[in-house]
């Protein structure tokens, strides 16, 4: 049986679809009962819990051989994961797949990427196997931005005129319903990424002829971009960690992989492919 994390998420939702898809046993971590009967009633295996509950986490992954870790954003995820691979170790699991980020870095400014890396590496050192999946960017992350682009017809971020490698949640599953139902992928650290180096430019030209509506895309301060985020309610941490996530990413070169077509064996969605999918979103 295979005990997933975050499964409420946008990432854990669909692994949790594509694995009782393809006949698995689930069990699921959930802290709000009224999602867990959604869950429930897939024959989905419950365990009503939160992450910070380090002393029932052991008991959480009873029953379970493998375990994909999908961590939330929290001040303390770093935490929160290293007692989930201590109770992991305790409990027998003989394999952990993790999603982590291709920025992951112990001494970055980025509270996100510095928490995956902390994390990263105790989950090494365990004696756990373990596979960590680095992910790029979700393409998915343009959906919290309809609502500016279809009002102000806007895309306004921190990236300069940088390119970028989204790839879509639903790559980001398939290879990791593949690690979790194949044997070979122990020890190793994939680098995922979708097929196409975009610039910000590149991907409101793309969302314009999806929407039917002109976007242009501004390369907002920083500054400004966290006060936007502040001002809809992001706490102030959380607008710092997102903000600097993105002014990392308009630094960087990023280089394409072929871990989606290897491993999951398909071509990575491309942008369209994934704009044309929620039309019903951004327009
Ligand atoms: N966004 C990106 O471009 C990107 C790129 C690479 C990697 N990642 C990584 O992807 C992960 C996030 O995945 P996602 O977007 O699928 O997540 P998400 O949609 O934000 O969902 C977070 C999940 O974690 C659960 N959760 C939060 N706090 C919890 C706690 N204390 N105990 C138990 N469960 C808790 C939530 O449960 P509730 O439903 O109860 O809230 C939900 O299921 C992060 O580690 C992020 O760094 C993101």
């Amino acid at each position: 049986m295979i005990f997933v994390t975050g499964a409420t998420g946008r990432v854990g939702g669909k692994l949790v679809e594509s694995l009782l898809r393809s006949g698995k046993r689930v069990k699921v971590l959930v802290r709000n009962p009224q999602k867990a009967t959604i869950y429930q009633a897939l024959g989905v295996s419950v365990f009503l819990g939160d992450l910070n509950q380090s002393d029932r986490l052991e008991e959480a992954l009873w029953g379970c051989d493998r375990l994909f870790s999908i961590p939330p954003n929290t001040m303390n995820q770093a935490e929160q994961e290293i007692q989930l691979y201590q109770a992991a170790k305790r409990a027998e699991i003989r394999h952990v797949v993790k999603l982590s980020t291709v920025k992951s870095d112990p001494e970055s400014p980025c509270q996100f990427f510095k928490q995956h890396a902390i994390a990263e590496q105790y989950l090494k050192q365990s004696g756990i196997k373990f596979t960590i999946l680095q992910t790029n960017s979700f393409m998915q992350n343009f959906l919290w931005f309809a609502h500016e682009m279809k009002t102000k017809g806007t895309l306004a971020l921190p990236m300069r005129d940088a390119k970028t490698v989204p790839i879509d949640i639903r790559d980001v599953v398939r290879v990791g319903s593949a690690i979790l139902t194949e044997e070979g992928h122990e020890g190793k650290t994939y680098n995922l990424t979708g097929s196409e180096l975009l610039s910000l430019q590149e991907i409101a030209e793309k969302l314009s002829i999806v929407a039917n509506q002109k976007i242009t895309y501004i390369d907002a301060s920083p500054l400004d971009f966290k006060q936007t985020l502040i001002r809809l309610g992001v706490p102030e941490w959380f607008a710092e960690a997102v903000t600097t996530s993105w002014q990392i990413a308009s630094k960087g070169r990023p280089t394409l992989t072929d871990t989606v077509t290897k491993v999951g064996r398909e071509q990575p969605i491309t942008f369209n492919e994934f704009a044309w999918d929620y039309k019903a979103i951004f327009t």
